[in-house]
Protein backbone atom coordinates (compact mmCIF):
# COMPACT_ATOMS: atom_id res chain seq x y z
CA UNK A 1 0.00 0.00 0.00
CA UNK A 2 1.35 2.90 -0.97
CA UNK A 3 0.29 7.01 -0.84
CA UNK A 4 -2.54 8.33 -1.90
CA UNK A 5 -3.89 4.48 -0.26
CA UNK A 6 -1.36 4.27 2.65
CA UNK A 7 -1.65 7.72 4.33
CA UNK A 8 0.31 7.42 8.16
CA UNK A 9 -1.30 10.61 9.18
CA UNK A 10 -4.65 8.64 9.05
CA UNK A 11 -3.60 6.98 12.49
CA UNK A 12 -1.62 10.59 13.53
CA UNK A 13 -4.50 13.19 13.56
CA UNK A 14 -6.34 11.85 16.25
CA UNK A 15 -5.14 11.55 19.86
CA UNK A 16 -6.99 8.72 20.98
CA UNK A 17 -5.82 6.49 17.78
CA UNK A 18 -2.37 8.15 18.31
CA UNK A 19 -2.53 6.84 22.24
CA UNK A 20 -3.79 3.05 20.93
CA UNK A 21 -1.00 2.51 18.84
CA UNK A 22 2.04 3.77 20.63
CA UNK A 23 4.52 1.07 20.95
CA UNK A 24 6.60 2.03 24.07
CA UNK A 25 5.83 3.20 27.23
CA UNK A 26 7.95 4.48 30.43
CA UNK A 27 6.85 3.43 33.89
CA UNK A 28 8.23 4.17 36.92
CA UNK A 29 9.10 0.65 38.05
CA UNK A 30 11.37 0.45 35.13
CA UNK A 31 13.57 3.38 36.74
CA UNK A 32 16.60 3.00 38.96
CA UNK A 33 17.98 5.87 40.91
CA UNK A 34 21.60 6.48 41.09
CA UNK A 35 22.38 7.90 44.47
CA UNK A 36 25.80 9.04 45.97
CA UNK A 37 26.71 8.72 49.40
CA UNK A 38 30.04 10.34 51.13
CA UNK A 39 31.64 9.71 54.46
CA UNK A 40 32.05 12.06 57.05
CA UNK A 41 29.44 14.53 54.98
CA UNK A 42 26.92 16.16 56.80
CA UNK A 43 23.85 17.03 55.26
CA UNK A 44 24.53 17.15 51.07
CA UNK A 45 26.69 19.32 48.82
CA UNK A 46 25.68 19.93 45.50
CA UNK A 47 27.32 18.35 42.44
CA UNK A 48 28.39 21.70 40.56
CA UNK A 49 28.55 19.77 36.92
CA UNK A 50 25.29 18.13 37.88
CA UNK A 51 22.68 20.62 38.83
CA UNK A 52 19.86 19.01 40.82
CA UNK A 53 22.08 15.80 42.25
CA UNK A 54 23.81 16.43 45.25
CA UNK A 55 26.17 14.06 47.39
CA UNK A 56 25.02 13.13 50.34
CA UNK A 57 25.73 12.19 53.95
CA UNK A 58 24.17 9.41 55.74
CA UNK A 59 21.07 10.75 57.24
CA UNK A 60 20.18 12.92 53.52
CA UNK A 61 20.52 9.38 51.77
CA UNK A 62 18.03 8.18 53.51
CA UNK A 63 15.61 10.97 53.17
CA UNK A 64 16.06 10.81 49.82
CA UNK A 65 15.98 7.20 49.41
CA UNK A 66 12.49 7.58 51.19
CA UNK A 67 11.34 10.49 48.26
CA UNK A 68 12.48 8.35 45.59
CA UNK A 69 10.58 5.61 46.72
CA UNK A 70 7.69 6.90 47.57
CA UNK A 71 7.81 8.88 43.92
CA UNK A 72 7.24 4.64 42.86
CA UNK A 73 10.70 4.48 41.40
CA UNK A 74 11.98 0.52 42.50
CA UNK A 75 15.58 0.78 43.08
CA UNK A 76 18.56 3.30 44.04
CA UNK A 77 22.27 2.61 42.50
CA UNK A 78 24.57 2.97 45.66
CA UNK A 79 28.19 5.13 45.04
CA UNK A 80 30.27 5.51 47.78
CA UNK A 81 32.91 8.03 48.32
CA UNK A 82 35.00 7.02 51.46
CA UNK A 83 36.74 8.93 54.22
CA UNK A 84 40.17 6.99 53.56
CA UNK A 85 41.54 5.51 49.71
CA UNK A 86 44.61 3.82 49.49
CA UNK A 87 46.13 1.34 46.74
CA UNK A 88 43.84 -1.25 47.04
CA UNK A 89 41.07 0.52 47.99
CA UNK A 90 40.21 -1.13 51.46
CA UNK A 91 37.37 0.68 52.01
CA UNK A 92 35.25 -0.94 49.49
CA UNK A 93 35.78 -4.26 51.51
CA UNK A 94 35.12 -2.65 55.18
CA UNK A 95 32.02 -4.24 56.45
CA UNK A 96 31.82 -0.80 58.34
CA UNK A 97 32.15 1.03 55.28
CA UNK A 98 30.63 3.87 53.70
CA UNK A 99 28.79 2.04 51.13
CA UNK A 100 28.02 -0.97 53.52
CA UNK A 101 26.41 1.38 56.27
CA UNK A 102 24.47 3.66 53.83
CA UNK A 103 23.05 -0.14 52.62
CA UNK A 104 21.94 -1.10 55.84
CA UNK A 105 20.49 2.47 56.78
CA UNK A 106 18.31 2.25 53.70
CA UNK A 107 17.01 -1.00 54.38
CA UNK A 108 15.99 -0.57 57.83
CA UNK A 109 14.50 2.97 57.36
CA UNK A 110 12.82 2.41 53.57
CA UNK A 111 12.53 -1.40 53.31
CA UNK A 112 10.23 -1.70 50.02
CA UNK A 113 13.26 -0.01 47.79
CA UNK A 114 15.68 -2.47 46.45
CA UNK A 115 18.92 -1.15 46.85
CA UNK A 116 21.42 -1.69 44.05
CA UNK A 117 25.44 -1.58 45.15
CA UNK A 118 27.64 -0.63 42.39
CA UNK A 119 30.98 -2.71 42.17
CA UNK A 120 33.97 -0.79 41.60
CA UNK A 121 37.61 0.25 43.51
CA UNK A 122 37.71 3.45 41.64
CA UNK A 123 36.09 5.64 44.29
CA UNK A 124 38.19 3.96 46.65
CA UNK A 125 42.11 3.98 45.48
CA UNK A 126 44.09 6.62 45.93
CA UNK A 127 45.49 6.16 42.35
CA UNK A 128 41.55 6.60 40.86
CA UNK A 129 41.94 2.86 39.00
CA UNK A 130 38.87 0.61 38.44
CA UNK A 131 41.71 -1.99 40.47
CA UNK A 132 44.83 -2.89 41.79
CA UNK A 133 47.49 -1.44 39.84
CA UNK A 134 50.08 -4.55 38.29
CA UNK A 135 53.55 -4.16 39.77
CA UNK A 136 55.08 -6.61 37.82
CA UNK A 137 54.08 -4.59 34.66
CA UNK A 138 55.32 -1.39 36.62
CA UNK A 139 58.81 -3.42 37.05
CA UNK A 140 58.79 -4.42 33.03
CA UNK A 141 57.97 -0.55 31.95
CA UNK A 142 61.08 0.67 34.44
CA UNK A 143 63.30 -1.75 32.61
CA UNK A 144 62.18 -1.16 29.38
CA UNK A 145 62.61 2.90 29.86
CA UNK A 146 65.82 3.61 28.14
CA UNK A 147 64.19 1.65 25.28
CA UNK A 148 61.18 3.84 25.29
CA UNK A 149 63.14 7.07 25.31
CA UNK A 150 64.85 5.93 22.03
CA UNK A 151 61.31 5.40 20.47
CA UNK A 152 59.80 8.37 21.82
CA UNK A 153 63.10 10.48 20.38
CA UNK A 154 62.47 8.84 16.94
CA UNK A 155 59.14 8.88 16.89
CA UNK A 156 59.62 12.99 17.64
CA UNK A 157 62.30 12.92 14.20
CA UNK A 158 59.47 11.13 12.38
CA UNK A 159 56.80 13.56 13.50
CA UNK A 160 54.03 11.10 15.50
CA UNK A 161 53.49 11.08 18.94
CA UNK A 162 55.50 9.16 21.10
CA UNK A 163 54.88 5.28 22.23
CA UNK A 164 52.47 5.72 24.72
CA UNK A 165 52.27 2.92 27.58
CA UNK A 166 50.96 3.25 31.32
CA UNK A 167 50.82 1.18 34.10
CA UNK A 168 48.35 -0.75 34.06
CA UNK A 169 45.60 -2.23 36.24
CA UNK A 170 46.15 -6.60 37.18
CA UNK A 171 43.17 -7.99 36.28
CA UNK A 172 43.29 -11.11 38.63
CA UNK A 173 44.32 -9.59 41.50
CA UNK A 174 41.30 -7.00 40.98
CA UNK A 175 38.96 -10.17 41.26
CA UNK A 176 39.56 -11.23 44.66
CA UNK A 177 39.33 -7.74 45.92
CA UNK A 178 35.63 -7.53 43.56
CA UNK A 179 34.51 -10.70 44.91
CA UNK A 180 35.23 -8.90 47.86
CA UNK A 181 33.28 -6.08 47.50
CA UNK A 182 30.22 -7.90 46.24
CA UNK A 183 29.79 -10.12 49.31
CA UNK A 184 30.26 -7.61 51.87
CA UNK A 185 27.57 -5.04 50.33
CA UNK A 186 25.19 -8.68 49.82
CA UNK A 187 25.82 -9.17 53.56
CA UNK A 188 25.12 -5.52 54.68
CA UNK A 189 21.67 -6.35 52.63
CA UNK A 190 21.80 -5.54 49.25
CA UNK A 191 19.25 -6.74 47.01
CA UNK A 192 21.25 -6.63 44.00
CA UNK A 193 25.32 -6.29 42.97
CA UNK A 194 26.22 -3.88 39.58
CA UNK A 195 30.02 -4.63 38.67
CA UNK A 196 30.90 -1.31 36.84
CA UNK A 197 35.35 -2.38 36.82
CA UNK A 198 35.61 -4.03 33.42
CA UNK A 199 38.12 -6.42 34.57
CA UNK A 200 38.04 -9.88 32.49
CA UNK A 201 36.35 -12.95 34.69
CA UNK A 202 34.50 -10.32 36.64
CA UNK A 203 31.08 -11.65 36.98
CA UNK A 204 32.07 -14.98 37.89
CA UNK A 205 34.31 -14.67 40.30
CA UNK A 206 31.47 -12.44 41.67
CA UNK A 207 28.79 -15.05 41.21
CA UNK A 208 30.95 -17.64 43.07
CA UNK A 209 31.82 -15.80 45.82
CA UNK A 210 28.38 -14.48 46.40
CA UNK A 211 27.31 -18.10 46.08
CA UNK A 212 29.67 -19.59 48.69
CA UNK A 213 28.93 -17.18 51.18
CA UNK A 214 25.20 -18.42 51.06
CA UNK A 215 23.74 -15.32 48.81
CA UNK A 216 23.11 -17.39 45.52
CA UNK A 217 19.79 -15.20 45.42
CA UNK A 218 21.07 -12.00 45.08
CA UNK A 219 21.83 -11.17 41.25
CA UNK A 220 24.24 -9.57 39.36
CA UNK A 221 23.95 -6.76 36.96
CA UNK A 222 26.65 -6.85 34.70
CA UNK A 223 27.71 -3.36 33.02
CA UNK A 224 28.82 -6.07 30.58
CA UNK A 225 29.21 -3.01 27.59
CA UNK A 226 31.14 -0.11 29.24
CA UNK A 227 32.78 2.06 26.97
CA UNK A 228 36.04 4.30 27.69
CA UNK A 229 33.69 7.31 27.41
CA UNK A 230 33.89 11.14 28.13
CA UNK A 231 30.19 11.16 29.02
CA UNK A 232 31.38 10.09 32.13
CA UNK A 233 33.28 13.68 33.24
CA UNK A 234 30.87 15.13 35.75
CA UNK A 235 30.56 11.62 37.23
CA UNK A 236 33.89 12.25 38.11
CA UNK A 237 33.47 15.49 39.89
CA UNK A 238 30.12 13.38 41.97
CA UNK A 239 32.15 10.35 42.83
CA UNK A 240 35.63 11.95 43.22
CA UNK A 241 37.42 9.34 41.32
CA UNK A 242 39.20 10.33 38.44
CA UNK A 243 42.67 8.37 37.43
CA UNK A 244 45.30 10.00 38.53
CA UNK A 245 47.38 9.01 35.93
CA UNK A 246 46.45 7.22 32.55
CA UNK A 247 43.44 6.10 31.14
CA UNK A 248 40.34 3.64 31.25
CA UNK A 249 41.06 2.90 27.73
CA UNK A 250 42.97 -0.35 29.23
CA UNK A 251 39.74 -1.60 30.41
CA UNK A 252 36.90 0.05 29.34
CA UNK A 253 35.95 -0.36 25.93
CA UNK A 254 37.26 1.45 22.52
CA UNK A 255 34.12 3.62 21.43
CA UNK A 256 34.09 2.10 17.86
CA UNK A 257 33.56 -1.09 18.82
CA UNK A 258 30.10 -2.77 18.05
CA UNK A 259 30.74 -6.88 17.54
CA UNK A 260 32.89 -7.21 20.97
CA UNK A 261 29.99 -5.41 22.78
CA UNK A 262 28.18 -8.75 21.99
CA UNK A 263 31.40 -11.00 22.86
CA UNK A 264 31.32 -8.75 26.20
CA UNK A 265 27.78 -9.77 26.41
CA UNK A 266 28.19 -13.24 25.80
CA UNK A 267 31.03 -13.77 28.00
CA UNK A 268 29.05 -11.89 30.95
CA UNK A 269 26.13 -14.01 30.57
CA UNK A 270 28.32 -17.22 30.52
CA UNK A 271 29.59 -16.29 33.94
CA UNK A 272 25.57 -16.01 35.14
CA UNK A 273 24.75 -12.21 34.63
CA UNK A 274 21.37 -11.87 35.43
CA UNK A 275 21.23 -8.55 33.59
CA UNK A 276 23.22 -6.77 31.18
CA UNK A 277 23.71 -3.33 31.29
CA UNK A 278 25.10 -0.61 28.59
CA UNK A 279 26.75 2.37 29.47
CA UNK A 280 26.72 5.63 28.40
CA UNK A 281 23.19 5.43 26.80
CA UNK A 282 22.00 7.79 24.35
CA UNK A 283 25.09 7.61 21.93
CA UNK A 284 24.48 3.70 22.30
CA UNK A 285 21.29 2.72 20.60
CA UNK A 286 22.42 0.37 18.41
CA UNK A 287 24.15 -1.50 20.88
CA UNK A 288 21.06 -1.83 23.56
CA UNK A 289 19.33 -3.10 20.55
CA UNK A 290 21.50 -5.51 19.27
CA UNK A 291 22.15 -6.93 22.89
CA UNK A 292 18.72 -7.35 22.88
CA UNK A 293 17.59 -8.89 19.96
CA UNK A 294 21.19 -11.22 20.07
CA UNK A 295 20.60 -12.06 23.67
CA UNK A 296 16.98 -11.87 24.66
CA UNK A 297 17.64 -11.12 28.57
CA UNK A 298 16.93 -8.35 30.61
CA UNK A 299 19.30 -5.39 29.21
CA UNK A 300 19.31 -2.02 31.45
CA UNK A 301 20.38 1.57 29.89
CA UNK A 302 22.71 3.99 31.59
CA UNK A 303 21.76 7.45 30.88
CA UNK A 304 25.26 9.00 32.49
CA UNK A 305 26.35 12.20 33.97
CA UNK A 306 27.25 13.78 30.68
CA UNK A 307 23.95 13.36 29.30
CA UNK A 308 22.22 14.45 32.07
CA UNK A 309 24.62 17.81 32.06
CA UNK A 310 24.20 18.37 28.59
CA UNK A 311 20.68 18.78 28.93
CA UNK A 312 20.44 20.37 32.28
CA UNK A 313 23.03 23.32 30.22
CA UNK A 314 20.97 23.42 27.32
CA UNK A 315 17.35 24.15 29.56
CA UNK A 316 19.23 26.38 31.94
CA UNK A 317 19.71 28.60 28.84
CA UNK A 318 16.02 27.99 27.53
CA UNK A 319 17.04 26.50 24.86
CA UNK A 320 15.45 22.96 24.83
CA UNK A 321 12.21 22.29 26.32
CA UNK A 322 13.66 20.90 29.13
CA UNK A 323 10.69 17.87 30.49
CA UNK A 324 10.02 16.94 26.93
CA UNK A 325 13.72 15.99 26.37
CA UNK A 326 14.16 13.82 29.22
CA UNK A 327 10.85 11.93 28.30
CA UNK A 328 12.10 11.76 24.46
CA UNK A 329 15.65 10.54 25.73
CA UNK A 330 13.91 7.84 27.56
CA UNK A 331 11.46 7.05 25.48
CA UNK A 332 14.34 6.21 22.73
CA UNK A 333 16.29 4.01 25.49
CA UNK A 334 13.15 2.00 25.66
CA UNK A 335 12.55 1.73 22.25
CA UNK A 336 15.92 0.93 21.39
CA UNK A 337 15.47 -2.21 23.39
CA UNK A 338 16.13 -1.19 27.23
CA UNK A 339 14.21 -2.82 30.43
CA UNK A 340 15.56 -0.76 32.98
CA UNK A 341 16.81 2.88 32.49
CA UNK A 342 19.69 4.06 35.13
CA UNK A 343 18.75 7.60 35.33
CA UNK A 344 19.58 10.54 37.40
CA UNK A 345 15.61 12.00 36.94
CA UNK A 346 14.66 8.76 37.81
CA UNK A 347 12.66 10.20 40.94
CA UNK A 348 11.69 12.97 38.69
CA UNK A 349 10.20 11.31 36.24
CA UNK A 350 8.40 8.84 38.02
CA UNK A 351 6.86 11.28 40.29
CA UNK A 352 5.60 12.97 37.33
CA UNK A 353 4.25 10.06 35.60
CA UNK A 354 2.14 9.14 38.61
C1 LIG B 1 33.09 3.54 37.71
C2 LIG B 1 31.85 4.22 37.24
C3 LIG B 1 31.79 5.35 36.44
C4 LIG B 1 30.43 5.63 36.25
C5 LIG B 1 29.72 4.68 36.95
N1 LIG B 1 30.60 3.81 37.54
C6 LIG B 1 32.82 6.24 35.92
C7 LIG B 1 34.01 5.80 35.21
O1 LIG B 1 34.10 4.70 34.67
O2 LIG B 1 34.90 6.63 35.18
C8 LIG B 1 29.90 6.77 35.43
C9 LIG B 1 28.49 7.15 35.65
C10 LIG B 1 28.11 8.45 35.07
O3 LIG B 1 28.89 9.11 34.35
O4 LIG B 1 26.98 8.88 35.33
N2 LIG B 1 32.88 2.85 38.87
Amino acid sequence: MAYPEYRARRLRDHAIFREMIAETTLEPRRLVQPLFVKEGLDGRAPIESMPGQSQLGLDELVAEARRVCEAGVGAVLLFGIPAHKDAIGSSATDTEGIVQQAVGAIKADVPDLAVICDVCLCEYTDHGHCGVLDERLAAALARRAAYSAEAAASAAKAGSPPPKQDRTVDNDATLERLAEMAVTCAEAGADMVAPSDMMDGRVGAIRDALDAAGLEHVPIMSYAVKYASHFYGPFRDAAENPPKFGDRRGYQMDVRNGEEALREAAADLEEGADILLVKPALAYGDIIRRIKDVFGVPVAAYSVSGEYAMVEAAAARGWIDREAVINEILLGLRRAGADILVTYWAAEVAARLA
